[in-house]
């Protein structure tokens, strides 16, 4: 292994922006359908899941594997595998969004159907922090072009579960920008906001920078993708000012096609500016690519040093929802690893 990709594996990390149905390999598909079907996918059959060559493509794929996750195993199993390799790359705290909004929209508009699952993930998170030593936040994540209905039951769902989980941290809103903005989601993230609610949003993956303003005034605290913030100077020093932090996800931005190439991506545009940037893999298995591996391309593609990837590393710490003692320590490791 190379010597940075050793150091980058030292560097205690935060991941910040993972879906965890976007974290299952296609063995781990195979294996969830070896339990369910008379005759079960083969490699082959699974990989043919995650091809995709477009945005919409990718939406379609993303949503085909998130259909065959089934019983609430499936989604411990899924859990499990998923801080399995989080643990691999040093990742020592994740704050991981569950489509709460796929699995209400797909299956029964039921609130309690969703409890046998959390209790799931629940039982994979807390075996993660006992013998993985990884800890876990989750997210629950509307799907915005759904409907604000949908959304609002999911936002309350998480509200609701709070008080007994304090593991559930916040809501996001993915799915189609295109589609839908942020502005029909105003008063359900002031409502998430009251309930104690921290407030994540996609914002500016697919859409112009007048997405991420949008994201900004319905009180959202931390921008996935923010890719279009670059072409507007005004948001990059509101951004700045107010110290938002951003979600990037490179390889998954190249992926989409919303962007060329990781070479060209904004992330060395925002960090030289000062922008607190924290680095993320979106959905690895779709996208080959995970956290580790997106600091090793800031190396090798736009150049990041040693002490760059240590602060991109502080960044998450920073920009996590940890408590200020837990941030506090982990920063302090972050300082200390050579
Ligand atoms: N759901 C999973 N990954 C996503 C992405 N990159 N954008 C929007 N919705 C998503
Ligand atoms: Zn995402």
């Amino acid at each position: 292994m190379s010597e940075i990709r050793e150091f980058i594996r030292r560097l205690p990390k935060a991941e910040l922006h993972l879906h965890l149905e976007g974290a299952i390999l296609p063995a781990t598909l195979v294996e969830l359908s070896t339990r369910h079907d008379a005759v079960p996918l083969t490699l082959a059959d699974a990989e043919a899941l995650y091809r995709f060559t477009d945005f919409t493509g990718f939406l379609m794929a993303f949503k085909a594997v998130t259909q065959r996750l089934i019983t609430p195993e499936d989604y411990e199993l899924a859990s499990w595998r998923m801080m399995q390799r989080l643990a691999e790359q040093g990742v020592v705290h994740a704050e991981v969004y569950i489509s709460v909004g796929v699995i209400y929209h797909w299956r029964d508009h039921q609130p309690e159907s969703f409890d046998p699952i959390f209790a799931a993930l629940e039982r994979a998170r807390l075996r993660g922090e006992r013998e993985l030593g990884l800890t876990l936040y989750w997210i629950f994540d509307a799907v915005r072009h759904f409907s604000v209905e949908e959304g609002a039951q999911v936002f309350r769902k998480a509200a609701q579960m709070r008080a007994a989980h304090p593991s559930i941290i916040g809501i996001g809103l993915g799915g189609d920008e295109r589609r839908t903005g942020s502005e029909p989601y105003r008063a359900l993230y002031a409502e998430a906001r009251e309930a104690g609610l921290r407030l994540t949003n996609h914002a500016g993956e697919t859409t112009g920078p007048e997405a991420i303003w949008e994201a900004l005034t319905i009180g959202t605290e931390r921008i996935g993708h923010a890719v279009s913030a670059v072409q507007d100077e005004i948001l990059l020093r509101e951004l700045q000012t107010h110290g938002i932090a951003l979600e990037l996800n490179p390889t998954s931005n190249v992926r989409t096609g919303v962007c060329d190439r990781f070479a060209t991506h904004p992330l060395r545009a925002y960090f030289d500016r000062g922008l607190l940037v924290t680095l993320n893999s979106d959905d690895p298995a779709f996208f080959g690519s995970d956290v580790e591996n997106e600091y090793v391309l800031a190396h090798s593609e736009q150049g990041f040093t040693r002490e760059e990837l240590r602060r991109l590393a502080a960044n998450s710490i920073q920009a996590s929802f940890l408590p200020d003692s837990a941030k506090a320590a982990w920063l302090a490791r972050v300082e200390a690893t050579v």
